[in-house]
């Protein structure tokens, strides 16, 4: 039996529900359930019923999952799939951080830990981050983390004075800034989008800027338009089965990347075989301090409300 086969068979078996994020190996995405951004998967974490999810996707993902919707075991490939992001946000730092700006809202992108979740008093995602900053009263000073790139460009969005920390993406900074304006020069017509945790000189560049799920509207709203795709190229497989007459290009990146465009390697650490021998053995589990679940779990709803 095929390894697709086998999967299909102990997920009923099981009675399981594969979530599986964007920047996932194509043919995980095909075994999925539901492909979405980080908002789309933890929406639809929070309302399965199913008694196993599996999150095809990174740690902090998984953990969403948990911290949303506790009685169902949540497991993940592969454990080491981190994210450079969530790594940049140290607990004990963070929590200094704070504790010295108390009158500060603190507003933390989704990409952290459950421990920085715990600190905020809302999450928000690439898809809805403009909207919450706003939702804040004007005269209320925030912290915002960890991405300083996707912070920059709400302060550059809604003018607001907020306070940085400063994480990144080790994928959306790899962009070349040379590179993507040259391949814009040998594509007459083409347009450049963009992920808002790209830098400041790469989102310049781009007349679309949004979230994994927001960039495949774009271009479905676009399909005559050609277009650079200046995120994980992960993101091409799910374009092209949405507008497969488009020419769609992945922004280069620097050489020393280990391919020529960007890609997560820990997105990438999950495989198949790892997806099914997840299913098998039911670990790794992902599991959350009760106490820090239910901190972290007001942030996480108080987005979600906020989204709807
Ligand atoms: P979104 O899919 O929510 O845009 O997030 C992108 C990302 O970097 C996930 O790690
Ligand atoms: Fe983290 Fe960047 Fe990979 Fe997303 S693409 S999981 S933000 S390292």
């Amino acid at each position: 039996m095929e390894l697709k086969e086998k999967i299909s068979k102990i997920k009923k078996e099981k009675n399981a529900v594969i979530l599986a994020h964007y920047y996932q190996r194509p043919e995980i995405q095909e075994v999925a359930d539901y492909v979405g951004d980080s908002l789309g998967l933890s929406q639809k974490a929070a309302e399965i019923d199913a008694d196993i999810i599996v999150f095809a996707g990174v740690h902090f993902m998984a953990e969403t999952a948990k911290i949303l919707n506790p009685t169902k075991k949540v497991v993940l490939p592969d454990l080491t799939a981190g994210c450079s992001l969530a790594d940049s946000c140290p607990p004990d730092a963070f929590g200094s951080f704070v504790a010295s700006h108390p009158d500060h809202v603190v507003i933390t992108y989704i990409n952290c830990s459950a421990e920085i979740k715990a600190m905020s008093n809302l999450v928000c995602t690439s898809s809805n981050a403009l909207k919450i900053v706003e939702s804040i009263p004007k005269d209320v000073p925030i912290i915002f983390a960890p991405d300083k790139n996707l912070g920059k460009y709400i302060i550059q969005q809604t003018g607001r004075d907020m306070l940085l920390w400063d994480g990144s993406c080790i994928v959306h900074e790899a962009f070349c800034i040379d590179k993507l304006l040259d391949l814009y020069q040998d594509h007459p017509g083409s347009v450049i989008i963009a992920h808002p945790e790209s830098e400041e000189h790469i989102l310049k560049t781009a007349k679309y800027i949004g979230s994994t799920a927001g960039m495949i509207n774009y271009v479905k709203e676009h399909p005559k338009e050609k277009f650079i795709v200046a995120t994980e190229a992960g993101i091409l497989h799910e374009m092209k089965k949405e507008v497969p007459n488009t020419i769609l290009i992945p922004a280069p990146a620097e050489e020393d990347n280990t391919c020529a465009c960007s890609e997560c390697s820990y997105m990438k650490v999950n495989t198949l075989q790892k997806l099914y021998d997840c299913l098998l053995n039911e670990t790794p589990e992902i599991n959350v301090a009760e106490d820090i679940r239910k901190k972290a779990l007001t942030p996480i709803v108080r987005m979600l409300e906020l989204s709807k």
